[in-house]
């Protein structure tokens, strides 16, 4: 993200030149092991003696012909090109071109170098072998410097050694960075600006029933960012039958923008075909449990994908509750084998309407089930807390994204601003605000005595 036109040709450049560097002396050794093979004209020195050599050390060594040896040398190369088993691999094939170098006429192949490809190349694919089994850490690493020395991606970064970084999802779900709400104000800006945002999550019944300009724009959008749909009209914990027809659309939606995955809201709707759209809070008991249970797992079948579900922000309470509302998700998450989707905002929000401790709840919350984190800002009545989506997030949420972020690692973060939206670059600067936190909370983590994570009621 953020990479200029020239880091990207660079970038661009570099992996291309690496890959043609790669493949050149492999398909030099294939069309050459091949011509000899067809004319019948080599002689195999190298491979007879290699033979010899593991023979004379009662090693057993099957005698190939080139073409073979040829073949096997291209299509593992193919496998060290994307990065199958590279180092091992590479290892391996350094040691029989060590072998076969020293298993050769004692110096012979220097005296015809390069009149000789198939020596050439040898050496060649030897040195690059070498190369490659130091690629990655190593400081001879060319890839790494250029890409150090040119700001650019170059090759995956090491994995960093802190907690936070281990703690994937189970279900690999991208952290795809920092996003915000794909609205309809900001359509011409993202078309004619193609801003440097990482993703956009999408409102799925805002594109269900309708064609024209909006799904052309989410079409467009959706090849230029990674997508995520977020629904509000599942009624995951409702008694109404599950609705197919929603569903449907839902799944035809998520394959055509190919959304990273999809999300909606532990709540309920309405009842008796009655739509009230909006998130009614749920009782948390054990009957509400098992039967939320049995339909996400019935969704989730339909769907042929998890979903996450996010904790709304509730105004009341039902008296028959005998769950905090946090193990509630946290247990239908477990049994449903569905995702959370942590909204940060909301937590503090009910805590706040509640008067529960917003950190226990997160404690609560089981991290690899956690794909998605949301921030809001929200309006303060003193008595209680609407959640309007319509301001910047408080102080004292982004303390409590820092705790999550801590807690739970990094996942992908969006910002919501639904109502009195400004600017796309205002929203996007709000949202950028959690990177700046969340790299100060790992800055923190690479302190030891500051990583430790504190138990609940420390
Ligand atoms: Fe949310």
């Amino acid at each position: 993200m953020g990479q200029t036109t020239v880091q990207r040709f660079a970038d661009r450049a570099l992996r291309a030149s690496s890959a043609l560097a790669f493949l050149a002396p492999l398909l030099t050794r294939l069309a050459i092991g091949s011509a000899y093979h067809f004319t019948g004209d080599g002689k195999l020195h190298h491979l007879d003696r290699t033979t010899q050599f593991f023979a004379s050390l009662s090693i057993p060594f099957p005698h190939f012909n080139a073409i073979f040896i040829a073949w096997l040398e291209f299509v593992g190369g193919l496998g060290l090109f994307f990065g199958l088993a590279t180092r091992i691999f590479a290892a391996l094939l350094s040691c029989s071109m060590i072998v076969a170098l020293i298993t050769s006429d004692g110096g012979e192949w220097l005296k015809k170098f390069p009149a000789d490809i198939t020596d050439v190349t040898s050496f060649t694919y030897l040195l690059f072998l070498i190369w490659l089994v130091l690629y990655g850490p190593g400081p001879v690493s060319i890839d790494n410097l250029l890409a150090k020395w040119l700001h650019i991606g170059g090759p995956r970064p090491p994995r960093a050694r802190t907690r936070i970084k281990s703690m994937a999802n189970r279900w690999d779900y991208k952290d795809l960075g920092f996003g915000i709400g794909l609205r309809s104000v900001h359509f011409q800006h993202i078309l004619d600006k193609n801003p440097a945002i990482d993703w956009f999550e999408v409102l799925s019944e805002n594109y269900m029933d309708t064609g024209g300009r909006p799904l052309h724009v989410l079409d467009q959008v959706a090849e230029r960012y990674p997508l995520v749909l977020h629904g509000v009209s599942l009624s995951v914990g409702s008694t109404d039958p599950i609705n197919f027809e929603y569903l449907k659309k839902l799944k035809a939606l998520a394959q055509r923008v190919k959304a990273n995955w999809v999300s909606d809201h532990l709540c309920w709707c309405g009842v008796t075909g009655l739509n009230t759209h909006d998130l009614l809070p749920m009782p948390y008991t054990t009957e509400a449990l098992r039967h939320t249970v049995a339909r996400v797992r019935t969704i989730q079948d339909f769907l042929e994908r998890p979903i996450a579900l996010e904790n709304a922000s509730t105004y009341l309470e039902f008296a028959a509750s005998t769950w905090p509302e946090s193990e509630f998700l946290a247990a239908l998450a477990e049994e449903a084998d569905c995702g959370i989707l942590l909204d940060v905002n909301n937590v503090y929000v009910s805590s706040y309407n509640h008067g529960f401790d917003p950190k226990a709840y997160i404690d609560r919350i089981p991290r690899d089930r956690v794909v998605q984190m949301h921030l809001a800002g929200h309006t303060n009545k003193g008595t209680h807390i609407v959640d309007t989506h319509n301001d910047y997030v408080i102080d004292t949420v982004w303390d409590l994204y820092r705790y999550a972020h801590r807690r739970l690692g990094g996942v992908a973060t969006l910002l919501e601003w639904d109502a009195n939206i400004p600017s796309f670059e205002v929203v996007h600067s709000e949202a950028l605000k959690a990177r700046k936190f969340r790299e100060q909370e790992e800055a923190q983590l690479k302190t030891p005595e500051l990583a430790e994570i504190p138990a609940y009621g420390d």
